[in-house]
């Protein structure tokens, strides 16, 4: 291969279920010369046969000679100690993207801890003895900041619940690995081409029934500033890329100098105890954080008029008797899902070419309904490694471009 040996071995750990499938494309794209050497992502799914939803690219991905997939159980440490071993011809892997964890709202404690938590320590502490040059984190919006003001990294913001504690902890534990060559990419919430993962995914799914019954799509949460940041996944993609080219040369010492942010404790002090390699509550955690959203300021109105009104439709607010009577928020669950999944069978059922299946639902589970307010600023990244935004703007030809590939694919109806 051309210039083979000067492209790095990058190793993908899970996410095959959210950004790991845009980020494999962007380093082996179908067309054009690939930025690695060699690429292994790992899961726990099955790709042949498929036991998650892929999207039509993903495997032309896989296909290619530079790329191997490996369906593995990373809760198991042997086998997270295996997969650093690199193919039989190939050198050892100098980047490692990480983009494990449970991204299931409803999941308990436990569940949280064995895989978001343990996974990530085991991963980290492997690639820190195998002297990986970059260890990028993905982490996503599971935090609640609050609206008003630009938030960067030296912001605070609340773990948003359970997943949002563990989530949490996990850069913690990530961030006193010794010798680590850590860098942490915290995303708002994230769309785009094959992203069936999502709070803005489900908006535009959701959108899309209000267009065909003609009628306007209503929040339960009263009108007001609610910062819903948005970002396309190839700058998800892009980014960390960028971001491992950026820590690579200077390790993590040097990048801590120049991007290192205090990880704030934010869990119970008797967690410490019962939880392998979580860090005292008052053990100084530095690592590199870069936060990135797109330039749209997105907001739960903006999100909701760009969707809307790109189907054809109006984005509204239930009045405050409407909402009173959504006070108990599992019968409001219901309630609202009640308007519109129907629609959207109706739509799966009338298109033509059919639809056998699809792996878009217009039920909006708890967690989508319920209010998140999450602003993050993206100066800093874009100031210290130069980053610039493939999709600046949340608009109407991003989503355009997300319907006709699902389309395309046949997981959109055509009416
Ligand atoms: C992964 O390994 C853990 C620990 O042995 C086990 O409890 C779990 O069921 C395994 N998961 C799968 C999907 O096999
Ligand atoms: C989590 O891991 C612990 C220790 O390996 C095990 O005892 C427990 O059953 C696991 N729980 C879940 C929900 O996976």
């Amino acid at each position: 291969m051309v210039d083979g040996s000067s492209k790095p071995n990058v190793l993908i750990c899970g996410g095959v279920n959210t950004y790991s499938r845009a980020l494999a494309a962007f380093l082996v794209p179908l067309e054009g010369e690939p930025l690695v050497s060699h690429l292994r992502i790992v899961d726990k799914y099955s790709v042949v046969p498929a036991t998650t939803y892929l999207g039509a690219e993903f495997p032309k991905v896989l296909a290619k000679p530079e790329v191997d997939y490996k369906q593995a159980n990373l809760t198991v440490l042997s086998i997270v100690q295996s997969i650093f071993d690199p193919p039989e011809g190939q050198g050892p892997y100098d980047y490692v993207f990480d983009l494990t964890g449970e991204v299931r709202y409803d999941r308990t404690e436990m569940i949280q801890i064995n895989t978001t938590c343990n996974v990530a320590r085991m991963l980290g502490q492997e690639a820190a003895k195998r002297k990986v040059k970059a260890y990028v984190r993905i982490t996503l919006p599971f935090y609640e900041t609050t609206s008003k003001g630009t938030h960067d990294e030296k912001d605070d913001p609340k773990p948003d619940g359970t997943i949002g504690i563990w989530w949490h902890e996990t850069l913690r534990i990530l961030s006193a690995i010794e010798n680590l060559n850590l860098v942490i990419l915290r995303v708002g919430f994230v769309y785009g081409p094959y992203v069936e993962f999502g709070d803005t995914t489900s908006a535009i799914t959701v959108g899309s029934v209000y267009g065909y019954l003609k009628k306007p799509m209503k929040s339960v949460w009263s009108p007001g500033k609610n910062p819903t940041n948005t970002l396309h996944v190839d700058d998800l993609a892009g980014a960390a890329w960028t971001l491992a080219q950026w820590i690579g040369p200077l390790g993590r010492k040097e990048a801590d100098s120049l991007a290192g942010e205090s990880i704030i404790f934010h869990n119970e002090k008797s967690k410490v105890s019962q939880v392998e390699g979580m860090p005292p509550h008052d053990q100084k955690l530095v690592a590199p954080l870069f936060n990135l959203v797109d330039d749209s300021n997105s907001t739960l109105l903006s999100v909701g008029q760009t969707v809307t009104s790109f189907f054809g439709t109006t984005f509204d607010f239930f009045n405050l008797g409407e909402r009173t009577m959504y006070k108990f928020m599992d019968d409001a669950v219901e309630d609202i899902n009640e308007h519109h999944v129907g629609g959207w069978t109706q739509m799966i059922q009338s298109s033509n070419p059919p639809i056998p299946n699809t792996p878009l639902s217009a039920y909006m589970d708890k967690y989508a309904l319920e209010k998140h307010i999450v602003a993050f600023s993206n100066t800093k990244i874009k100031e210290v490694t130069g980053y610039k935004l493939k999709q600046p703007q949340f608009n109407h030809d991003g989503i355009k471009e997300i319907v006709d590939k699902w389309k395309e694919e046949g997981s959109w109806p055509i009416l």
